[in-house]
């Protein structure tokens, strides 16, 4: 059996097709690439947003084209949309196989189960899986960064969000497995690791025993010769103890991803996010002492329930402060039975929405340039990831401050994909750092 499968919404579900293809392999699959050629199509699915969702109705369309082709082929949907609608995916008709974020194990019996009378649907949550006995199959064929999932779930009820009720309650996972994880990339070669959960900070191994900024220590002596990255941090929870360790440890990248959703006090309250603007201001402050040059993006959401305009001006007003490197910028979309949808109204018009994203959006282009900009005469040393898209003659890769460098390939014809380069920042866009290589 031939499975085919496409990857939705954030990191963890690239982490988990991952768990998947492993799981499937053991009970004889192989992966294609070709839809057409395979026997099971699988979506890894995000309800983050609700454009996500309806993205996925319309590849449903497309899998059941190739369905009329194949009347054998099966259509699988996994991940949060599994989870979030469970039955009614079924009930379209559309759907042969439903399997939420913590079932993956019982997959394969899934997929037997089509055309018996059996169920095709798992969508029980685990109080305890985080599937660290199984080696994920990775899917990155560059072999330079792979994903460890350090945790799974969230407890923190944001009210805007829908992670918690599609991911369930959040459990860590056992330190060792983690840590012979790592070693078992860094031997096949793997220069970066990423650390994921949807709340790193609040890794908790054994009631405190090992907390996340102890569990990053073990990781970054265990795999000297590997970068170290992780996401994302709550700035509720993003304790001085991980700064320091942070800066510390060489191969641990300077870089943090801190979601602040808004700059509104008021806002931050309706959503639960359990911090004011001046917390968070004073965890920059903190981050830009311990850790000199740290690279600093966020998540911004324009347009929540009640927002006023006033509000939003804190938004921009928050992020012109900062001066973020770079942020990945949405306009609010309810979700069905989160707290947000069920207590309060929906009550920006989306014109208004749009405008206050743009905003937002051309403030941050603005001072990406700007943070970019300041990076010009630095020496950087990259890791390298392949050609660069634009160009043959160039090489790309990322700066420890997660900051996209392109520069010119001084050894065409040799293949240098996962090695480092040294370079010095000669000019810079909004989006990358322009370079030269030093020869050393
Ligand atoms: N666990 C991560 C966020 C995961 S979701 C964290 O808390 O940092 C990624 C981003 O999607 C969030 O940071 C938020 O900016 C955005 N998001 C979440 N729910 C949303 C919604 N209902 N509408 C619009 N954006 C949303
Ligand atoms: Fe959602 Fe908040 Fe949990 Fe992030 S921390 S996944 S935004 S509930
Ligand atoms: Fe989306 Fe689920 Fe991740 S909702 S953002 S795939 S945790």
């Amino acid at each position: 059996m031939k499975v085919y499968i496409e990857t939705y919404g954030c990191q963890m579900n690239v982490g988990d097709s991952e768990v998947i293809l492993s799981i499937l392999k053991k009970n004889g699959f192989t992966l294609t690439t070709n839809m057409d050629d395979a026997d099971l199509i699988l979506a890894n699915t995000c309800s983050i947003r609700d454009n996500a969702e309806q993205r996925i109705w319309g590849r449903v369309e497309q899998f059941n084209l190739v369905k009329r082709r194949k009347k054998d082929a099966k259509v699988g949907i996994v991940g949060c949309m599994a989870e979030r609608l469970k039955d009614e995916l079924l009930a379209s008709g559309k759907v042969d196989i439903v399997c939420g974020p913590d079932a993956y194990r019982r997959l394969p019996e899934l997929v037997g189960n089509v055309g018996s009378s059996e169920p095709t649907i798992d969508v029980q949550l685990s109080r305890t899986e985080t599937y660290d006995d199984i080696v994920p199959e990775r899917l990155d064929s560059k072999g330079v960064s792979a994903f460890i999932s350090i945790m799974r779930g969230c407890n923190n009820v944001c009210s805007y969000c829908i992670v918690p009720y599609t991911r369930g309650v959040e459990r860590s996972r056992e330190p060792q497995s983690i840590i012979d994880e790592a070693l078992d990339l860094a031997g096949r070669g793997y220069k970066e690791i990423t650390l994921l959960g949807q709340n790193v900070n609040s890794y908790n191994w054994n009631n405190g025993e090992l907390t996340f900024p102890m569990l990053m220590e073990k990781v970054a002596t265990a795999v000297p010769g590997v970068r170290i990255r992780f996401s994302t941090s709550n700035p509720h929870d993003l304790s001085d103890d991980l700064l320091h360790v942070i800066a510390k440890y060489p191969n641990v990248c300077k870089h943090i991803h801190l979601p602040v959703q808004s700059g509104s006090n008021a806002m931050l309250e309706k959503m639960r996010r359990k911090y004011t603007r001046e917390w968070y201001l004073e965890r920059v402050a903190k981050i830009r002492e311990i850790i000199p040059g740290c690279g600093l993006s966020t998540d911004v959401i324009a347009g929540f329930c009640g927002e006023t305009l006033e509000d939003h001006l804190q938004t921009v007003s928050l992020m012109d402060e900062v001066g973020f490197d770079s942020a990945f910028m949405f306009q609010y979309s309810e979700r069905p039975g989160t707290l947000a949808a069920r207590k309060y109204a929906d009550d920006v018009p989306n014109e208004e929405k749009t405008r206050r994203l743009n905003e937002i959006i051309e403030h941050q282009v603005h001072s990406s340039a700007q943070r970019y900009g300041a990076q010009y005469g630095r020496k950087l040393e990259v890791l390298i990831e392949g050609k660069s898209k634009r160009s043959d003659a160039d090489l790309c890769g990322r700066a420890s401050n997660n900051m996209m460098c392109v520069f010119p390939d001084l050894q065409p014809g040799v293949d240098r994909t996962g090695k480092y380069a040294t370079v010095q920042v000669v000019g810079s866009t909004s989006a990358t750092l322009l370079c030269e290589e030093i020869q050393k």
